[in-house]
């Protein structure tokens, strides 16, 4: 990523180099020039703003499941032209749910790798203890390394923690490591203790990214809230099974207490409805409840229960990598083609 904030100095050459690995990044080339050496460096194969709305379905291509997984597989290999709409400023979210195992970190590294094939530039930023996200992508920790958790705690800079999603240009990762079990206890006797990470995001300049998703932990506690201080959008993954709405009205009110208190802007945009399962009317039954619910937040792609989705973080890789012609990789990238151009149209912002 470019340097192109006064503390150049305190920039480290190592995170220097993370950043400016992305395929079509270039030096000092900020959002607001909007010049051609922009939209090439931003759109690798040349595709303008105008035409790229135009690519992928409606331009007579088949729109078909086996299209769409060939279409995916083409991606994945480099051999894609379809690129998405980038939103005129970087979308920060929160991906939040306090339920365990609903796909939190599933949708967050999935939607996040999608976005990055195609021509978004997004960072990950893994707000668990658990550093789920950061095994998902891939990314090698010891007990001596940097993370989130150094932000928090210790004001270390965001642009020197986030380090290069492997295989995927245009993807970074801000990694947790186990000090962040301790951080919320830590996080007590701070000042301003639910706002560590939004200080850390206004010191840091995303206007070179398109995408800050934060993957939280289950729960409702320290870590969420300071997600939810430091994002505008609340992403919340759903599980359609029966338990699935238990809990959800806690974390609506939760949404409400940061947006009265401690941050007017935030808002719930988008709803993804995971581990759907068409043999059962039960996931049917639960996902006509949550869009009754929730209206056009819920995007219309289900992503469905997909061994290959399950299996992909052992491989510290993303379902859209390790096997992009799956059902779940195909779900996912359509989720996020949603998200991309729900984001142009400005619905859910
Ligand atoms: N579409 C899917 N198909 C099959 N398995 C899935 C799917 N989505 C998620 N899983 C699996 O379900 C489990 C929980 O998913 P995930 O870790 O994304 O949830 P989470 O909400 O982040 O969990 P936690 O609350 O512990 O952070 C994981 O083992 C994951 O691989
Ligand atoms: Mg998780």
């Amino acid at each position: 990523m470019p340097q192109n904030q006064s503390d150049g100095g305190r920039v480290s050459r190592e995170t220097e180099l993370a950043f400016d690995s992305g395929v079509g990044s270039s030096a000092g080339v900020s959002r607001e020039t909007g010049s051609q050496e922009e939209q090439q460096s931003w759109h690798p194969a040349g595709v303008s703003r105008e035409t790229e709305s135009k690519s992928g379905r409606g331009n007579g291509e088949l729109d078909t499941p086996i299209a769409r997984a060939a279409r995916a597989a083409m991606t994945v290999r480099g051999n894609s032209d379809d690129t998405w709409p980038r939103p005129t400023e970087c979308r920060v979210l929160s991906v939040a749910n306090q339920k365990g195992g609903v796909g939190k970190t599933t949708t967050a590294v999935n939607l996040a790798a999608s976005l990055a094939m195609h021509g978004n530039r997004v960072m990950v930023v893994d707000l668990d203890p658990q550093g789920n996200a950061s095994t998902a992508l891939g990314i090698e920790r010891d007990e001596e390394s940097r993370s989130i958790y150094h932000c928090l705690v210790e004001d270390a800079e965001i642009r020197d923690l986030a380090q290069p999603v492997p295989d995927i240009p245009n993807l970074w990762c801000v990694p947790a490591t186990i000090d962040l079990a301790g951080a919320e206890i830590e996080l007590v006797s701070l000042v301003a203790r639910e706002s560590r990470l939004k200080r850390s995001f206004t010191a840091f300049d995303n206007s070179e990214l398109d995408y800050i998703l934060v993957d939280c932990p289950p729960s409702l506690g320290l870590l969420t809230v300071n997600a939810m201080v430091a994002c505008e959008e609340v992403l919340i993954p759903i599980q359609c099974e029966y338990y699935a709405l238990e809990g959800l009205g806690q974390l609506l009110r939760n949404v409400e207490l940061v947006q009265s208190h401690l941050n007017p802007s935030l808002e719930i945009s988008t709803i993804v409805l995971t581990m759907y399962d068409a043999r059962t009317r039960l996931a049917s039954q639960v996902a006509d409840e949550v869009r009754q619910y929730f209206g056009d937040l819920v995007l219309n792609t289900l992503v469905p229960r997909s061994v290959r989705v399950s299996e992909a973080p052992s491989y510290g890789q993303s379902v859209m990598t390790y096997d992009p012609a799956s059902t779940g990789a195909a779900a996912y990238m359509e989720a996020a083609r949603e998200m991309a151009h729900r984001a142009k149209t400005g619905v859910g912002n």
